[in-house]
């Protein structure tokens, strides 16, 4: 794992993007995973700004909730669409539909649509439980994309978007962590002492499924960029 730690999160975010430019490069095609939350919005924002062209790029989102439309402005599609999709085109933009009538149907389309468009860069958060993507504590790490019951700290930490908690939906369809491994490289931001412990236990904990991110540790091209509150708890080395 190389471990970044930063002064702000626009330099995380300048760092990223320059690893996407060196992507791009290799390849205008290449598929990136992306994800939604307030960690990655810095990485968008260098995006954005920069003469990045992603018209011949896919990109396949880790997550939507269910029962929410696309229009719903607390709706992952939303976020996507805000904050990078309407300033920078792509030639597919891939999210999980949360209105799908028949849900396992849809987790088997999102399956497919992984396994068609192989991810060269795939891009995280990290919930203060350790989860990524929506994949909680005890999902197993062969997981395919699935629906997720979300956990009493997920929609606590979510409400923050919502007018109250009870407005956080209880449900979401997550790529899983099976798919995420295959990613050829990664990146995840952690911002804030919130996400402290969960750091500690995706670099320097045991690989256990109680801590979804920890299966990163098995994986040969990770990059994790944090700041100084967020690399609170891991020892200097
Ligand atoms: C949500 C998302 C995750 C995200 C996490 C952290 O639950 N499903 O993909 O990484 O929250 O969000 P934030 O970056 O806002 O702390």
């Amino acid at each position: 794992m190389d471990i970044k730690i930063v002064a702000t999160e626009a330099e995380g975010g300048n760092l990223a993007l320059e690893m996407v430019k060196e992507q791009l490069k290799q390849n205008p095609a290449a598929t990136f995973g992306l994800a939604t939350g307030s960690s990655p919005l810095a990485f968008y924002q260098a995006l954005t700004n920069s003469d990045l062209d992603f018209t011949q790029a896919t990109s396949i989102n880790l997550d939507e909730y269910v029962g929410i439309n696309e229009n719903n402005e607390q709706s992952y599609h939303y976020f996507m669409k805000k904050n990078l999709f309407n300033k920078k085109p792509f030639k597919n933009n891939y999210l999980p539909n949360g209105m799908a009538t028949d849900l396992k149907a849809e987790t088997q389309r999102y399956d497919q649509i992984i396994a068609d468009n192989p991810i060269d860069l795939q891009i995280l958060g990290i919930g203060r439980n350790g989860h990524i993507g929506f994949n909680e504590p005890g999902t197993p790490f062969n997981s395919g994309t699935h629906v997720v019951d979300l956990t009493e700290s997920t929609i606590e930490a979510n409400a923050r978007f919502f007018d109250n908690e009870d407005e956080v939906p209880r449900k979401a369809i997550s790529m899983g962590l099976g798919s995420i491994q295959k990613s050829k490289k990664i990146i995840l931001f952690a911002y804030g002492e919130a996400k402290a412990q969960a750091i500690k236990g995706c670099i320097a904990g045991p690989v256990t499924t109680h801590v979804p991110a920890s299966i990163l540790q098995n994986l040969n091209d990770v990059t994790i960029i944090l700041d100084a509150a967020a690399a609170k708890l891991l020892n200097d080395k």
